[in-house]
């Protein structure tokens, strides 16, 4: 496994009319990439955005932006968060009847492929494809919303899919997101995450999003 650290800033939390500004405040202050959490408001009860937004984070920052899709038929849009920008795009194996073809799809545009899973959903549904994707994501919380308390549970689970992902000698990216803060970074990186999703404790940070970046950045490290 890689020792590099990813922190992946998500913009669910941010304050929309200053996104601009705010995505500027993660870049300098050191984060590596920026999350993009798409909802439509049936995979998952909320609505959020579309690949408008991540063509105005294109423009407003270079990250590479690790877009999570959170929608049902996620095929029917997959060349429009391509064009939007997208460097990464993760699929729910609960909403990918042929899911090695969607995630195949999706890396013959020329990005990365991810997989994710729902707290309920057991590691192994993810066995099939690990040999194929470029990053797992261990959903910590349920897929929705912001702000959620992190599920202890999911400890055990990431530990899993990092023993299943060193088995076949694979170096994807495993990713957690959900109520990941510096009391919850700790044990997520023991368990053998190495990329981290933080919304609200990036943007509702009291000092602000720089300071935010900062106190997630020195317990990654
Ligand atoms: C939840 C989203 C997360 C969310 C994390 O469905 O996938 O990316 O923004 O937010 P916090 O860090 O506030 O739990
Ligand atoms: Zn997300």
């Amino acid at each position: 496994m890689s020792a590099k650290t990813i922190l992946a800033p998500s913009i669910l939390s941010v304050d929309f009319l200053n996104l601009g500004q705010e995505l500027a405040a993660c870049q300098s202050a050191g984060a590596d990439w920026i999350h993009v959490d798409i909802m439509d408001g049936a995979f998952v009860p909320n609505i959020t955005v579309g690949p408008l937004i991540v063509e105005a984070c294109r423009r407003g920052t270079k990250l590479p932006l690790d877009v999570h899709l959170m929608i049902e038929q996620p095929e029917r849009h997959i060349e429009s968060f391509v064009k939007a920008g997208a460097d990464r795009l993760t699929v729910h194996v609960e909403a990918c009847p042929n899911l090695r073809s969607t995630l195949q799809f999706v890396q013959s545009l020329g990005v990365k492929a991810g997989v994710t899973l729902k707290p309920s959903t057991p590691a192994a549904m993810l066995q099939p494809v690990l040999s194929l994707v470029d990053l797992v994501l261990v959903m910590t919380v349920n897929p929705g919303f912001g702000g959620q308390k992190f599920i202890p549970e999911m400890f055990p689970k990431v530990a899993e899919l990092r023993r299943m992902l060193d088995d076949i000698g694979s170096s994807a990216w495993l990713e957690v997101d959900g109520g990941v803060s510096e009391q919850t970074i700790p044990g997520l990186k023991a368990a053998g995450a190495n990329v981290f999703v933080s919304g609200t404790a990036v943007f509702q940070h009291p000092q602000g999003t720089a300071a935010g970046v900062r106190a997630l950045l020195a317990v990654l490290v």
